[in-house]
Formats: C-alpha cells, structure tokens, sequence
C-alpha cells in the first residue's frame, strides 16, 4: 500500500457494493444500503446516477470489461461470508473484523446487539475510514478499531488493550486480505486466532497459489496484477487448496469448507454464473478453532 493513504483496492470493493445496491429489489447481491455511505467522494459521483439501471449496467460493463471476474467475485464471496455469519454469530459473542476496509457489516448486520465487534486494519486504511464515518455521520461507538500493520506487528496485546476476550468464542472474519500479506503476516495471525476460546470460526479468503506462479493460466488476472501493482497492492501470497486443510490443522484451526469462486459466484447468480469468467483463483474457507 502507499505510505499513508488508505487502502485502493479496499475502496474499490466499497465501489462495488454501493453499485450492487444500487440495483436493490431487482438484480441486487448483497444490497449493502452502508456502502454508498462509506465511499469516496469521487466514487460516489459514479454511484449517484446508478439509479438508472442503463447507468449502472454501462459502469458494471466497464469495470467487468476491464478486470474479468473482479466485481461479481467480490459481491459473491461477501454474500457467501454473510450467510456463514448469520449462522455462526448467534454462538459467538465477539465479532473480529480482520482487514476490515471499508467493509459496513459493523452497521448493517442484524442480531449484533450484545455483540463486542472490533475492526482491525492497516492504520493508514483505517484512518482513512475513520475519517469518512465522522464526514457522513456514521456512528461507531459500538465498534473497537484497532489499528495494526499484520506484516509488522502481532495481535495479542493490542486487542487484549481493545478489550478482547480470548476465552470467548469469536467470529473471526478476514476477507480480501491474506493474499496482500507475507506468508509469516499469515501465519502468525492465523495461529493468535487459533487461541481463542474452542467454538470460535473463522472465515476468510485467499487465492490458489498457482496463480502468483503463472497469471497467464486465469483468465484476466495479468491485467488485475498490473493494475494491482500500480495502486502499490499487489498480490504476494497464496495457498494450494490441496493442502489447506493441513496448512490449517498445523495452526490449530478445523477446516470446515474451502470453495473456489466458480463455486459461490454460482450461488449468488444461479445460471447467469455461466457467463462470468475470470478470477476463478479466489477462493473462501471456513475453518474453527479444534480443540
Ligand atoms: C481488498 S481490501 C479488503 C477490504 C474488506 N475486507 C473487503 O473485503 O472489502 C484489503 C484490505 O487489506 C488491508 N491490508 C493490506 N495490507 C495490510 C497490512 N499489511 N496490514 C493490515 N491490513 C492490510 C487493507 O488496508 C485493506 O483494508
């Protein structure tokens, strides 16, 4: 990322889901009604006029276009995430919100009352953030942040200052991140999740590790690398989802279920998933803390 600004790719997901609510009652994901709201300004002069269905179906065509897979992936790993959420959190009474971005679930997911949620991020994202919740209102009394590079420093004493409670079961969620750190970010983050309380899930997203080898084997992700690489976010690390349940059973966490994006896009877009192609590398787990 560039050094003190917030997170590019992280806006651009934002940008996503304020276009897909835009659609809300016809061809709407998620229908995030935060996301417009947590945009910057420049994105929201794109969003305003997505009323218009002809608007909004020209700018999807854009960004479709240009960045294969992107825009649908995105809107289908969230909805996927939410559905796990809403069966999970009613167990689970904190909510860790890893890598957050610009992600709105603090504001818009039912049943979070009673529910200690933190939000942990690159502090330039999170400022940035911040920011933009005080400009358009947003209250966040309920929600922790907590400020953190993962490439840089570890968790336990920073969240045990938030108030986190290990010996309570927690919703871990880190969705849109691993593939932006180093192998030992990951692996050091994944082991602090695996001590919290037995009961506690985790959800998060990666990329087949094939992909950072060869990009030339997945439709579009050349152009999504360099564009990646111009915003100063690229992609750095990957699993093989062979082994993720080893990879994860040697970090104290139970691999529940792992699905590629064919997989879930399909689930949010029933037969029209068929036409959508590109980002078939990213994928979404579901692992809990064993015993
Ligand atoms: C693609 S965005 C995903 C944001 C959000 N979870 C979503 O799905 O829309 C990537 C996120 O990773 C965070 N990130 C990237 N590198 C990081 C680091 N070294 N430490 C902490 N967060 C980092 C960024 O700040 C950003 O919020």
């Amino acid at each position: 990322m560039k050094s003190g600004r917030g997170s590019k790719t992280a806006e651009h997901n934002a940008l996503f889901r304020a276009l897909d609510a835009r659609g809300a009652g016809n061809s709407a994901v998620i229908a995030d009604p935060v996301a417009e709201k947590l945009l910057p300004w420049r994105f929201k002069l794109v969003t305003a006029p997505a009323r218009w269905g002809a608007w909004r179906n020209a700018v999807t065509k854009i960004i479709d276009d240009r960045w294969p897979g992107v825009r649908p992936t995105v809107l289908a790993r969230t909805s996927l995430i939410d559905a796990t959420i809403a069966d999970v959190l009613p167990t689970t009474p904190q909510l860790v919100i890893l890598g957050a971005g610009l992600d709105s679930r603090a504001w818009r997911l039912p049943g979070l009352d009673g529910i200690a949620v933190f939000e942990v991020d690159h502090p330039d994202t999170q400022r940035a953030k911040r920011d933009l919740m005080r400009r358009r209102g947003l209250d966040a009394r309920h929600v922790r942040f907590i400020p953190t590079d993962f490439n840089l420093t570890r968790l336990d004493m920073a969240m045990t200052d938030a108030g986190f409670d290990p010996g309570q079961p927690t919703l871990f969620l880190w969705e849109g991140t691993t593939n932006y750190l180093s192998a030992d970010a990951v692996d050091t983050t994944l082991r602090w999740c695996a001590h919290a309380a037995v009961g506690s899930h985790l959800v998060f997203t990666y990329i087949n590790e094939d992909v950072l080898r060869d990009p030339s084997r997945y439709v579009g992700a050349d152009r999504v690398f360099s564009t990646l690489r111009r915003v100063d976010e690229p992609m750095t690390f990957g699993l093989a989802p062979s082994s993720l349940a080893i990879y994860l059973a040697e970090r104290g966490l139970q691999l529940i279920s792992d699905e590629g994006a064919a997989g879930f896009r399909s689930r949010s877009y029933g037969t029209a998933s068929a036409a959508i192609r590109g980002h078939e590398f990213y994928r979404v787990a579901h692992a809990r803390v064993s015993v």
